[in-house]
């Protein structure tokens, strides 16, 4: 359980197809947490190191050859293993908190649920890279596909992954719930479809049991 860890900085991660509110929950803890004077690094995947932006970008292009997916889950732990090096542990080392928008539960969600890889593969792949880091808590922001497609419907342009269909979202959103099933102690679920206050609300409370001296 998250209580049980020796130190008081954590690793934190934000989970869910596109639209539910990652990235403006993301804003809301980076500022909760300065407030609350405590050091930290948001980052976010794919991505979060200069070499591994390239790779997102590699990533989320429409590119004119067709993207194997052997090759997108590659190009994924790739830039993980570079992230991980360059950002995430040294700054859990240096008692920072690291927020991450995204990270290998996305992998399990999108190639796993949403293209059906093998998740046995992506579990040797995470160990492999990652040892023994993994995130201390998920929050998983959790609504219907309909709902969170809806919100970002006029974004201009669509990216690679943004372009899939609804049903592959679907298997996506059920492949991060089955996440949060298997692991209930680091998951928090999180009903995206209550407005952003009430989001807010809740995973303040959350942050807030982290933060025993406030
Ligand atoms: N709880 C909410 N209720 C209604 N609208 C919301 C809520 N949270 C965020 N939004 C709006 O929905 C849109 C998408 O939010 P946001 O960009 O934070 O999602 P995201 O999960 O980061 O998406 P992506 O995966 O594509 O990066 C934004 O316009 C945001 O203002
Ligand atoms: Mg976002």
């Amino acid at each position: 359980m998250l209580t049980m860890k020796k130190t008081s900085n954590y690793f934190i991660t934000l989970e869910g197809i596109e639209g539910v509110g990652k990235s403006t929950q993301l804003s809301f803890i980076r500022n909760y947490l300065l407030k609350s004077k405590q050091p930290l690094v948001v980052t976010r995947e794919p991505g979060g190191t200069p070499m591994a932006e390239e790779l997102r970008k590699v990533l989320l292009q429409k590119n004119k050859e067709p993207v194997t997916q052997e090759a997108e889950l590659l190009l994924l732990f790739a830039g993980r293993a570079q992230h991980i090096a360059q950002v995430i542990r040294p700054a859990l080392a240096a008692g920072k908190w690291v927020i991450c928008d995204r990270f290998t539960d996305a992998t399990y969600a999108y190639q796993g649920g949403g293209r059906g890889m093998s998740l046995e593969q992506i579990a040797m792949l995470e160990k492999w890279v990652q040892q023994d880091l993994h995130p201390d808590l998920v929050l998983l922001l959790d609504a219907p596909v309909k709902t969170a497609l809806k919100r970002i419907k006029r974004r201009r342009m669509k990216d690679r992954i943004e372009m899939e269909q609804e049903s592959f979202f679907q298997r996506v959103r059920d492949g991060y719930l089955a996440r949060a099933e298997q692991f209930p102690n680091r998951y928090k679920i999180i009903d995206a479809r209550q407005p952003c206050l009430k989001v807010q609300k809740q995973i303040k409370s959350i942050l807030d049991e982290l933060l025993p001296n406030l």
